[in-house]
């Protein structure tokens, strides 16, 4: 008999309506379309605006067009865990705000922050409720409203952010598809170069902090960009090195949306053509855990039963990691 494996069977995806371009960007901060399009590939990132709305409300909708999709019933779903950085508040966790949002009343559910790289760490997660046979439907929420953390005066940052969420449903299969290997890993030292200085409860936050813009996120650009393009290439590099993948065995490849150079950099390491290599940071710019499941989202119609793709993901932390996916079904 197969071993049971935890494969995807439906996607889900939202983005808020509106769109902060680069043009926009221009009249706001000392920058130009150029400098962000060369730099980063970015050309426009789409912001949550309203009052009383935050990440909770991107991912509600996200797992409500998932739900739909499957043709299934909320009350249906055991566990729900929510990959962010950008929780609705310290607590209670997202998860159960979105429980009840979608009225998902039978599951429980937990948030799972490791910044960028919390959707890797989550699937992975998740997937072993599924491997046990203690559940059968197990929803992965990526999702962040990273425009609440921006500083939109520090150019180095806010031209690089966007607003997302993306949902995706584990369930069993015995037909040798799914979640085939994972490897994860993290280094707390790199936390001095990509961080929120204040509002933990190391600095939790008073007027000082507010003041002094401590409450955005503070990153030391090329640091970051350093270790990300060694190490996303040298994890996904390895992954298909230890499931005896080629190049020509791999679909897709779907990388954290950080920057296109970063993406580009892992896609050459894996000696893939640019035709198998999932990229939409010009429409979203970086939406930290909403990347790769809006990838999943929108390339989901081209995704065949058997598929090979591999997830890969760096960010704050440092954390990082890849993930080889056998996909489950055909897409419409
Ligand atoms: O998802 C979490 C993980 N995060 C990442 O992976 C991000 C990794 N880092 C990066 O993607 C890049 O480092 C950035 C996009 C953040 C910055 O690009 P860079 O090529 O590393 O630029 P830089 O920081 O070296 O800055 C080069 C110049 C500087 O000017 P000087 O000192 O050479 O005169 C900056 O002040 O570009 C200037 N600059 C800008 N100019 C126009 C920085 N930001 C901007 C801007 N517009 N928005």
């Amino acid at each position: 008999m197969q071993k049971i494996r935890a494969a995807i069977t439906a996607v889900g995806g939202y983005v808020p309506d509106y769109v902060l371009t680069n043009a926009e960007l221009e009249t706001i901060i000392e920058t130009t379309d150029e400098w962000i399009t060369s730099r980063t590939g970015i050309k426009e990132r789409h912001i949550q605006k309203g009052e009383g709305l935050g990440t909770s409300d991107m991912a509600t909708e996200a797992v409500k067009q998932l739900l739909q999709k499957r043709g299934i019933d909320p009350m249906e779903i055991d566990l729900v865990i929510c990959a962010t950085t950008t929780p609705d508040m310290q607590f209670p966790a997202t998860a159960n705000i979105i429980s009840d949002k979608v009225g998902m009343k039978n599951a429980f559910g937990y948030d799972v922050n490791a910044a960028c790289c919390s959707f890797l760490y989550s699937l992975t997660t998740g997937a072993q409720f599924i491997e046990t046979g203690l559940y059968k439907k197990v929803i992965i929420i990526g999702a962040d409203k990273m425009s609440s953390i921006m500083n939109y005066e520090d150019r180095t940052t806010c031209i690089i952010f966007g607003d997302g969420a993306g949902a995706v449903l584990l369930e069993p299969n015995d037909e040798g598809n799914g979640l085939m290997d994972s490897i994860l890993r993290s280094d707390g030292a790199g936390r001095a170069f990509l961080h929120q200085k204040a509002g933990g409860s190391v600095k939790p936050a008073t007027i000082e902090t507010v003041m002094n813009k401590e409450h955005y996120v503070y990153q030391e650009g090329q640091t970051v960009f350093k270790f990300a393009v060694k190490n996303m290439a040298d994890v996904s590099a390895e992954i298909m090195e230890r499931n005896n993948l080629t190049s020509d065995d791999i679909a897709w490849l779907v990388p954290h949306q950080a920057n296109l150079r970063i993406i580009s950099a892992t896609g050459e390491r894996m000696g893939l053509p640019a035709e198998k290599v999932m990229i939409n940071i010009q429409k979203y710019g970086n939406t930290t855990n909403g990347t790769l499941p809006l990838c999943l989202w929108e390339w989901e119609s081209q995704l065949k039963k058997g598929d090979n793709l591999i997830l890969a993901a760096f960010g704050g932390g440092f954390t990082w990691g890849a993930t080889y996916i056998k996909w489950a079904y055909d897409g419409k």
